[in-house]
């Protein structure tokens, strides 16, 4: 080995990108580039009776597609967070179908609701895991609930032990379309919806509509709102399943011959969206419709649903549409009437008529997509553009315009504000 920096310094680097196969290091002057190759890939199962699973019938039903983490299928203990009323109505069917496995439980109850996304259910999950002393590699978590315990459980999985892969079990509509399969997980903080999370999808899912029999008929619309969302956005398709079978979607509880096509397409549409773009590089986002004024109302009116706020986001941007002659008329009012009259969802609430609350979500969007609105307004069922020019005295308009329409689709369509949630009130007049 030479001394020269020809000689000695070429040398070394060769080795040292011989040493990190698989991990290219390229030196150029001062800088030394490190770039990984890792694949990440994460998989959603819908599995038709997951209670009623055995290894004769589902013998790989917990195995992670991960090499990594070839040993999580193995038995043995698991730490579940769970949402306290799942483990009420679900609990023993659980424990049993884990014991069919190997596994056994050690129950982190959570209580359910947006109030229990916050660094203080952090701190006391995080304490519990850690005393647990599991191993990261082969005892994944399970994490069994709607979007609330689940996004804060994503949380806690994706920083013990720095990663420990997570497996799961969406309950509500609104999980299984959506917040169980996505990429983000998080905690609200000092008034601000997800302050702390991070991009980790849970490594498997698994899905099973059966939960959803217990849901109430606001739940699932809620959760229609967010599949509703994927079909305006993405699929005209998926749209005419809503609009011809939302009704008994909702009225069956999504116990229908028909349910398990639409959330199948409304995962294939959330998951190609996030393949390419799991850390949001882009960010311009078809799933980013009904999110405009969603993360700064949803803090103030608790008494109104994720999914709820989804669909009047979605109908004010519908009107946007239509006074700029993006959408036609008779396109604009079928969706009103699917979101309010079939799906039974909210169109409109007072915040609406706040400039304030307007004004607030106009910037809060725009600082979280780089400085521009990136606002996607429909130009046909399944067809968007991105906007960046909508000022608030344009929403006010269509706020105006909205608030009239819902009135005239019914008593749903227009709701009363709940008590504001002071923790998180950031100063709304
Ligand atoms: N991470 C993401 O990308 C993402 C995407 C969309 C939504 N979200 C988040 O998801 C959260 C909302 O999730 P959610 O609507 O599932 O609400 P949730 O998790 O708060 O659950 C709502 C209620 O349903 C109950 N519940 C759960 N499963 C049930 C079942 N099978 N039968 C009867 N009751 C049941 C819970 O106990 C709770 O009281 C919000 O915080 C939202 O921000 C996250």
């Amino acid at each position: 080995m030479g001394l020269c920096p020809g000689g000695w310094l070429a040398d070394a680097r060769h080795d040292l990108e011989r040493q990190v196969r698989g991990m290219p290091v390229t030196t150029d002057g001062d800088r030394i580039t490190a770039t990984a190759h890792e694949t990440l890939s994460w998989q959603v199962r819908l599995v038709d009776d997951l209670l009623g699973a055995t290894p004769a019938t589902l013998p790989d039903l917990f195995a992670l597609a991960d090499p990594i983490y070839a040993a999580a299928s193995q038995p043995g203990q698991r730490a579940v967070i769970i949402d306290r009323l799942v483990q009420k109505t679900y609990g023993n069917a659980l424990a049993a179908l884990w014991s069919n496995y190997g596994i056994q439980p050690i129950w982190l109850p959570v209580r359910g609701g947006e109030r229990s996304k916050s660094l203080t259910t952090y701190n006391r999950l995080a304490t519990q895991l850690v005393k647990l002393r599991l191993d990261r590699r082969s005892q994944p978590l399970f994490l069994v609930g709607g979007g609330s315990v689940g996004d804060v459980g994503a949380f806690v999985a994706a920083t013990l032990g720095r990663y420990t892969p997570a497996v799961r079990i969406p309950t509500t509509l609104l999980a299984m379309a959506d917040a169980g399969i996505a990429a983000k997980n998080g905690v609200n903080h000092a008034g601000k919806k997800n302050a702390f999370g991070t991009y980790d999808p849970a490594s498997l899912v698994l899905a099973c509509l059966a939960f959803c029999a217990s849901e109430s008929k606001r739940r699932i619309s809620n959760g229609l709102a967010e599949i509703a969302k994927a079909a305006l956005m993405e699929s005209s398709a998926l749209w005419s399943l809503l609009a011809d079978h939302g009704a008994a979607l909702r009225k069956t509880r999504m116990q229908h011959p028909v349910a398990r096509d639409v959330l199948l397409r409304a995962i294939q549409i959330m998951l190609a969206e996030l393949s390419d773009n799991r850390r949001e590089p882009r960010l311009t986002r078809s799933m980013d419709g009904g999110h405009w004024i969603t993360p700064t109302c949803e803090l103030l009116d608790l008494s109104v649903w994720h999914g709820e706020w989804v669909a009047i986001d979605l109908a004010l941007c519908v009107v946007l549409a239509l006074r700029r002659t993006l959408l036609d008329a008779d396109v604009a009012q079928h969706i009103l009437d699917v979101l309010g009259r079939t799906l039974r969802l909210p169109l409109w609430h007072p915040l609406l008529a706040d400039d304030d609350v307007l004004a607030h979500a106009c910037d809060a969007t725009t600082r979280h997509r780089g400085g521009r609105l990136r606002l996607p307004l429909l130009v046909g069922v399944g067809e968007k553009s991105f906007y960046d020019d909508v000022t608030v005295s344009e929403a006010r308009g269509a706020s105006a315009a909205l608030r009239h329409m819902a009135a005239r689709l019914g008593a749903r369509a227009a709701l009363r504000p709940g008590p504001l949630w002071a923790g998180a009130y950031w100063g709304v007049a």
